[in-house]
């Protein structure tokens, strides 16, 4: 499960359910690394979208069991249930937004971070990257130029090996069909308070 956003340096994503910059590398990127791939986000980055992005299966999540998406696509009400959608050995993408990355964290095992070299007005941000949990194993920087108004840089990071694991799909599926299974995960020390919190939301249970 790979995590893919593009953050300013104060964390910016978005404002007013749209991007807050126009950077055409950085979305052939995107493009590149989602092509063939399923791609998970909530209901608002949906309908940012004014179509479907080609060659990629769209898992939006909305509360609302009576929404209806803009265009076809595989409508869950839950994190959970976007996440029981992907194989074990399957890559799958997590788009955003915020509110969406701040839960699925945890579940990721991989992040493609576009750091934007600028500050910039948002109502929409990225979670810190803890670094803790999080090791960075690649970074490719690209100037500013004609078609790209602010430098960026790209940010590969992997989930420490022997830091905290992250919740896998299966593990959060069966603690959420079976009570005694999910008491496990949260009795397990490898997996931090935050960590646990997280999935708490995810799953709905207190
Ligand atoms: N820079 C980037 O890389 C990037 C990437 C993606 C998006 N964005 C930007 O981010 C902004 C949108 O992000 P956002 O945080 O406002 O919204 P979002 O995360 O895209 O969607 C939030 C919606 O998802 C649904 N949702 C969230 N958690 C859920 C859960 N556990 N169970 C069921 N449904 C859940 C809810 O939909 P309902 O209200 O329908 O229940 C919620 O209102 C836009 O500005 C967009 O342009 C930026």
């Amino acid at each position: 499960m790979v995590l893919i956003a593009a953050a300013g340096e104060n964390n910016a994503l978005g404002k007013d359910n749209d991007l807050v910059w126009r950077l055409p590398d950085d979305f052939k990127r995107f493009k590149a690394l989602t092509t063939g791939h399923k791609i998970i986000m909530g209901r608002k980055t949906l309908e940012s979208f004014p179509k479907a992005l080609p060659d990629r299966q769209h898992i939006a999540i909305s509360r609302d069991k009576d929404y209806i998406p803009k265009f076809p696509c595989t409508l869950v009400h839950s994190l959970e249930d976007a996440i029981a959608l992907v194989g074990e050995d399957e890559t799958a993408y997590i788009i955003g937004g915020g509110e969406i990355y701040r839960q699925a964290m945890a579940f990721a095992t991989d992040m493609e971070l576009t750091r934007v070299h600028g500050t910039f007005q948002a109502d929409t941000f990225f979670p810190e990257v803890d670094p803790d949990q999080w090791e960075l194993i690649g970074e490719r920087y690209h100037p500013k130029d004609e078609r790209h108004p602010h430098a960026f840089t790209y940010l590969s990071y992997k989930r420490k090996k022997g830091g905290p694991k992250a919740l896998c799909p299966s593990k959060v599926q069966l603690g959420h069909r079976h009570p005694r299974a999910i008491d496990q995960i949260f009795q397990d020390p490898g997996i931090p308070v935050d960590v646990k919190t997280v999935a708490r939301l995810a799953l709905g249970t207190q």
